[in-house]
């Protein structure tokens, strides 16, 4: 039998075009790292970084090129990352907006509005993302909200660019971004705040220090996994796991009793209104 075979052409990728980092600290890093990994070139990169150290680190670690301060070498660069702090994004802007007159800006800063970010740059075409530091093994969860003035195609340039950081989800309304910030951006400290209780919990019990965070960290994953992996809600996953009488039915009934998930939820609302309030403080020109 003659099986007649076609070898289509191997599509690469396009390349990205250049891009520029106002900021280098954490997230930036975790973004460029992501990125390198999937073998975008180096000299893709310029990134705006006032601290000597954090320079260093970028260009010989990484071999990003790294400048203390905003100067021609971002003309040529067609998106900006604002990966600054909320309280410097203002002053970077002002210092920035020159070199970047054509570029599509996507900030990834808590909190500042894109009415803002778009009056102190001079441009409509400000994307705005809220990461969260999993994107540091590739693991991150970004939820996005595009101004009406971004295409279709632009879009897509985002997603690839933060696609090396892990999932994606486009938003429709900027507000709900505070949301986000609440729930996934601040989200990894709460979990980070149970491991920790979970740990100091085995210990009490007799458990090593090292085999209560073993089992709590694999609990995590596990759990995380079959949530994500199951036609199961959450909910439903709990409830199959709770038999009446046995120990998790224990461990739930005394957390009722506590309302430790109202005070959950209440804990989740500060953050969103910490974010809100990030605006007020950061958002509006100072002039
Ligand atoms: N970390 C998170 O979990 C997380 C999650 C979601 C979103 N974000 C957002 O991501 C942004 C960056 O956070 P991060 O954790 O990466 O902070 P970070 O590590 O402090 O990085 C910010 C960097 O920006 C530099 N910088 C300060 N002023 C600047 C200027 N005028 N021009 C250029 N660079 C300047 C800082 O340098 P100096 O240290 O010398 O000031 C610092 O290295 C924040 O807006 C935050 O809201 C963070």
């Amino acid at each position: 039998m003659n099986i007649a075979v076609t070898f289509l052409p191997r599509r690469e990728p396009t390349p990205l075009p250049p891009i520029a980092f106002i900021g280098g600290g954490n997230m930036a890093t975790a973004i460029l790292g992501g990125l390198l990994k999937q073998d975008v070139a180096a000299a893709t990169f310029e990134v705006v970084e006032p601290s000597a150290d954090a320079r260093l680190r970028l260009q010989s670690e990484l071999r990003i090129a790294a400048h203390p301060e905003p100067g021609s070498a971002l003309e040529r660069c067609e998106v900006v990352v604002w990966a600054v702090k909320p309280q410097s994004f203002e002053e970077a802007a002002r210092a920035t907006a020159s070199f970047t007159r054509d570029a599509l800006h996507l900030s990834i800063a808590a909190g500042i509005p894109s009415d803002s970010i778009a009056g102190w740059l001079g441009t409509d075409r400000v994307v705005r993302a809220m990461p969260n530091t999993p994107a540091l093994v590739g693991e991150g969860m970004t939820g996005l909200f595009a101004r009406s003035s971004i295409a279709d195609g632009e879009r897509e340039l985002v997603s690839r660019v933060l696609e090396a950081t892990g999932e994606l989800l486009w938003l429709d309304t900027e507000e709900l971004l505070d949301a986000v910030t609440a729930l996934s951006g601040s989200g990894p400290a709460y979990v980070f705040y149970f491991i920790e209780a979970m740990v100091e919990a085995g210990v009490a019990m007799g458990l090593s220090a090292d085999d209560a965070q073993q089992l709590a960290i694999g609990t995590f994953r596990g759990a995380a996994a079959l949530a994500g992996d199951s036609k199961d809600s959450p909910q439903e996953l709990r409830q199959k796991v709770t038999s009446k009488g046995g120990t998790t039915h224990a461990a739930l009934l005394s957390m009722e009793a506590d309302a430790v998930k109202q005070h959950f939820m209440k804990a989740i609302e500060a953050a969103r209104q910490r974010a809100a309030g990030l605006a007020a403080e950061y958002g509006q020109a100072r002039g």
